[in-house]
This record gives C-alpha cells, sequence and structure tokens, in this order.
C-alpha cells in the first residue's frame, strides 16, 4: 500500500493514545482526520523506554484493514524485526541511522522493500545532517527526529528545522509518489507552521491530538495540516 495521498500528512502516534481502549482510539482518530497511525517501537536499549511491538501491529492490522501503519524502530536492531513486522501488516518500517553500519544501511533497505513495506530512515537531534545525506535515496520517508526519542510529551527542539531544509533539499521538492519528509516530537498547532514550512510532509503528534478530548481532536489534526 503506498503512502496516502495528500500534501501533507498528518501521522497520530499512539503512543498517547490509551492503551486499554486501543482499537476505538485509532479508528476514532483516523475518523478525525488522522492519515495513518505511527507506531512507535522500543526496545529499552536504544531508548530508554519500553512500548510496543509486532503483535500489536496485527491486532490493529485486523481490526483496522485500510489503515497505513508507519512503524517507527527505535530499537539497536531493527534487521531482527525486518520480516517480522512485514507479516504484521506494518506498511512502512523507518530504523535509524544511528544503529546501522553506514555501508549496510542500503541492503537493510532493500531488504525493507523486498519484505513489500516502504522503508524510512530516521535521524535523532543530535546527529549530524551528513549521517544521512549520502543514504536519502530509494528511501520512501526521511524522519527528522525533533526529540529525543524515547517518550511523547516532550519539548520541540527546533533547531532541527535546518537539518530538515537540507534533507528536503537533498530529496527534491515533494511529488506525487516521491519521497516524504517526517518530523516526530513536540509537534503541536503551535510550530506546525515551521515544520511545514521547512519542507516536511508528515507530521507526527502523540500528545497533541490524544492529549486533547476526543470531540476535539479533528480540530486539531486541521490546524496541524494548515
Ligand atoms: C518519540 C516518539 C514519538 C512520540 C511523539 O520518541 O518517536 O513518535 O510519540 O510524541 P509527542 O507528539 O507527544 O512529542
Ligand atoms: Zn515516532
Amino acid at each position: 500500500m503506498p503512502f496516502p495521498h495528500g500534501k501533507t500528512l498528518i501521522a497520530p502516534s499512539i503512543l498517547s493514545a490509551d492503551f486499554a481502549r486501543m482499537g476505538e482510539e485509532c479508528s476514532h482518530i483516523l475518523a478525525a482526520g488522522g492519515d495513518l497511525l505511527h507506531l512507535d517501537v522500543m526496545d529499552g536499549h536504544f531508548v530508554p523506554n519500553l512500548t510496543m511491538g509486532p503483535d500489536l501491529c496485527r491486532g490493529l492490522r485486523r481490526a483496522l484493514a485500510n489503515a497505513y501503519l508507519d512503524v517507527h524502530l527505535m530499537v539497536t536492531d531493527p534487521g531482527q524485526y525486518v520480516e517480522t513486522f512485514a507479516k504484521a501488516g506494518a506498511n512502512n518500517f523507518t530504523f535509524h541511522v544511528e544503529v546501522v553500519e553506514p555501508g549496510a544501511i542500503g541492503a537493510l533497505r532493500d531488504r525493507v522493500k523486498a519484505a513489500g513495506m516502504d522503508a524510512g530512515l530516521a535521524i535523532n537531534p543530535p546527529t549530524p545532517v551528513e549521517r544521512i545525506l549520502p543514504h536519502v535515496a530509494g528511501f520512501d520517508l526521511l524522519l527528522v527526529m525533533s526529540v529525543n526519542p524515547g517518550f511523547s510529551g516532550q519539548a520541540f527542539i527546533g533547531s532541527v528545522l535546518e537539518k530538515t531544509r537540507l534533507v528536503r533539499r537533498a530529496i527534491g521538492p515533494l511529488s506525487p509518489g516521491g519521497p516524504r519528509v517526517q518530523m516526530d516530537g513536540g509537534i503541536s498547532p503551535l510550530n506546525a507552521g515551521q515544520v511545514r514550512e521547512a519542507g516536511c510532509d508528515v507530521l507526527v503528534a502523540a500528545s497533541a491530538l490524544f492529549g486533547k478530548p476526543a470531540g476535539e481532536r479533528a480540530g486539531v489534526v486541521s490546524q496541524l495540516r494548515g
């Protein structure tokens, strides 16, 4: 399944959803205008938190046949989980540039694609943009982190906007079916304009959406989209 259409996509991160009512939270946020679901997978090693794994992905796929499931792997060994997430119904598999040897990034991307998923490459705020620029070709998504990953509800790190501009320049302007630039962490209606202006066209938000009462979430989605 290709990325949903649209100039700016809003990707609710289910990390801030009510885990006891996950199915309901997910179908509601999609009905409220969310374009896809962002699943934050954490292993307690690459980041200091434990969250969700392939079983949740499989459950969401079963419950929401048409949802685009965007899996963000914050783990030290993403290669271990490629086929597992493909079988669990993931549509996109994003791994971090910090955990893969530069010479192995292309091969891992090809494995993700061969497994039938879109491929994303992520970069953390302290990592220099030069680490990612030589590898952008062939990826469907470049993810510029705007917090140090691990938890939702952290403050936005504005200095990553410059990095985003350089990534966007390296892959060219947004075109139908072309690669997308995603930003993740601390995004709210207050900074979404700057994020979009820097060349980002997939905005992840957890607390800004799920931190609001259900009835207000559609309004936040449209504010984020601009
Ligand atoms: C951060 C995760 C994010 C997080 C975003 O480690 O990758 O996806 O859930 O949460 P907010 O939008 O609350 O910063
Ligand atoms: Zn994420």
